[in-house]
């Protein structure tokens, strides 16, 4: 197994051992209070930013939604900097068994009956097994990647040009997820969604299979719902049932299309089941689920940044491709203001934005200024964006500075945490990290060069989801 030298240090540094501080309050009735708080009264980032206050420290005592009647236990302890949250990556020190979710576990009916590789811990030997296959699956399509991005992108950005030539608007999101969805079905099967019987629904199944699943982390957002018909949502889990035909169809598209990769993985002895729901999970939920919260978080953050940062990335973008001659992964390389904006936009908003772990054994970790005793079988939970934007390691953490990871900013790319790991990690068959790490980075860097190739400027209303941002572009300015 391997643990990674950079994360927590070993708790020799003479930081004084504190008690966790923080209060589950009253058996039941706290963690609904905290459910209410964190939902309704407070919100996530104001949930957290008052106990920090409170406590003073950064690692606390606290209950994580859904609560009662979904999760049996919702204790946790949040590290909430960017130092103590690193235990979270400590493989040999926490397990992260049935833990994807939080506190508690959609059912496994979701899954086929099985429990897909992200629901795995690193000493069960089927994790070893399926992230070897997808790391080995990756390696091999590196050379279709590019190509079918830009086709990929291509398709999407001339669809959103009609749609504002009739409209005058078109909704980024339900683009970016249908390109999302071509590009990932595509790299996994070989072909086209709609060369199957899974035709054009795959987006609209896979985002109501998720939306069931993460229900209870969520709310409906609606402001004429009270709170405690919302609420409804944590307290019971939705059914399976209402995607079961959908999935059918995904899964079976899937089975009859990923011949070559099935074979491989009952080669290394997974039964072809168990590895096609397996790639459903990795299609549906780990690469179209990311994809579909990162793409208009991205295009939020360079559009909220304005007109001077599209000329400096269309400048950039076109002289390197000039130069090289193609969009190459060597010319990406040398995009080193265009690499330094996607990786502010991973730090300032991290897609997936909850981590979960357990305790292997009783561990002591480190904030900047505690040390702090955690017992075996303790939760601990990470909110990211409060360890990304850690006031202790980045400067005016709340803003989104394009040219923070350029040059000598490139060494804070070690705090950069929105794999499941710092961003100079590297996933393995024996840790937790995103497999696709690199090609994520590629693919938002990719979106990018394709936008700004195509477009001088573009306008957009921007507004908040369940999950995530929504985007309408309302113009777009072809290049000149
Ligand atoms: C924007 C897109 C993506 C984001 C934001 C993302 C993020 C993440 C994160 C945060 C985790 C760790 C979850 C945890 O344990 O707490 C993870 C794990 C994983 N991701 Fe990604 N991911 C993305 C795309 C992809 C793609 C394209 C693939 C595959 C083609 C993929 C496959 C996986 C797998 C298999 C795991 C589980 C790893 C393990 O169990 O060791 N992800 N991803």
């Amino acid at each position: 197994m391997v643990s990674s030298s950079s994360n927590q240090p070993e708790p020799s540094s003479d930081l004084a051992l504190r008690e966790i501080p923080g209060s589950y309050g009253v058996p039941f009735f706290g963690a609904i209070k905290d459910r209410y708080d964190y939902f309704y009264n407070q919100g996530k980032d104001e949930f957290f930013r008052t106990k920090i206050q409170k406590y003073n420290s950064t690692v606390i005592r606290t209950n994580m939604p859904p609560g009662p009647f979904i999760s049996s236990n919702s204790k946790v302890v949040a590290v909430l900097d960017s130092k103590s949250f690193t235990i979270l990556f400590d493989n040999s020190k926490v397990e992260k068994k049935d833990i994807l979710d939080g506190t508690y576990m959609p059912n496994l009916n979701f899954f086929g009956g099985y429990r897909p590789c992200a629901f795995l811990d690193t000493e069960e030997t089927d994790h070893h097994a399926l992230k070897s296959l997808y790391l080995s699956f990756l390696a091999s399509s590196h050379k279709k990647f590019i190509p079918y991005l830009r086709t990929s992108l291509a398709e999407m950005f001339e669809i959103m040009e009609n749609e504002i030539a009739s409209d005058k608007t078109s909704d980024f999101n339900t683009n970016s997820d249908n390109m999302a969805f071509e590009f990932v079905f595509k790299l996994v099967t070989g072909v086209s969604p709609s060369e199957t019987k899974i035709k054009a629904k795959g987006p609209s199944t896979v985002n109501t299979w998720i939306a069931l699943q993460l229900a209870p982390l969520g709310t409906a957002g609606l402001k004429f719902v009270p709170n405690f018909i919302d609420d409804i949502i944590h307290t019971v889990r939705l059914p399976f049932f209402v995607i079961k035909s959908g999935y059918k169809k995904l899964y079976s598209a899937i089975y009859d299309s990923s011949a070559s990769l099935l074979d491989e993985a009952e080669k290394s002895g997974i039964k072809r089941e168990e590895a096609c729901h397996n790639l459903v999970f990795l299609a549906g939920f780990n690469a179209f689920g990311g994809m579909k919260v990162l793409f208009p978080t991205i295009i939020k953050w360079i559009g909220s940044s304005g007109e001077t940062l599209y000329k400096r990335l269309a400048e950039e973008i076109r002289s390197v491709v000039k130069e090289e001659g193609d969009v190459t992964f060597s010319a990406l390389e040398k995009m080193t203001l265009l690499k330094s904006v996607v990786y502010e936009a991973l730090r300032i908003e991290p897609p997936v934005p909850f981590q979960y772990a357990k305790a292997r054994e009783d561990l002591v970790i480190e904030s900047h200024d505690s040390k702090f005793e955690i017992k075996k079988g303790e939760t601990i939970f990470g909110y990211q964006p409060f360890a990304t934007k850690d006031p202790k390691v980045f400067d005016n953490p709340e803003e989104f500075i394009a040219d923070r990871f350029v040059g000598d900013g490139e060494k804070l790319l070690r705090y950069v945490y929105w794999s499941n790991a710092r961003e100079t990690d590297s996933p393995t068959a024996d840790n937790k990290q995103c497999p696709a790490k690199d090609l994520v980075v590629l693919c938002s860097r990719m979106m990018l060069v394709e936008l700004f190739l195509r477009y001088d400027t573009f306008t957009a209303e921007i507004g908040q989801l369940a999950l995530g941002t929504s985007i309408k572009i309302t113009s777009f300015t072809k290049a000149t």
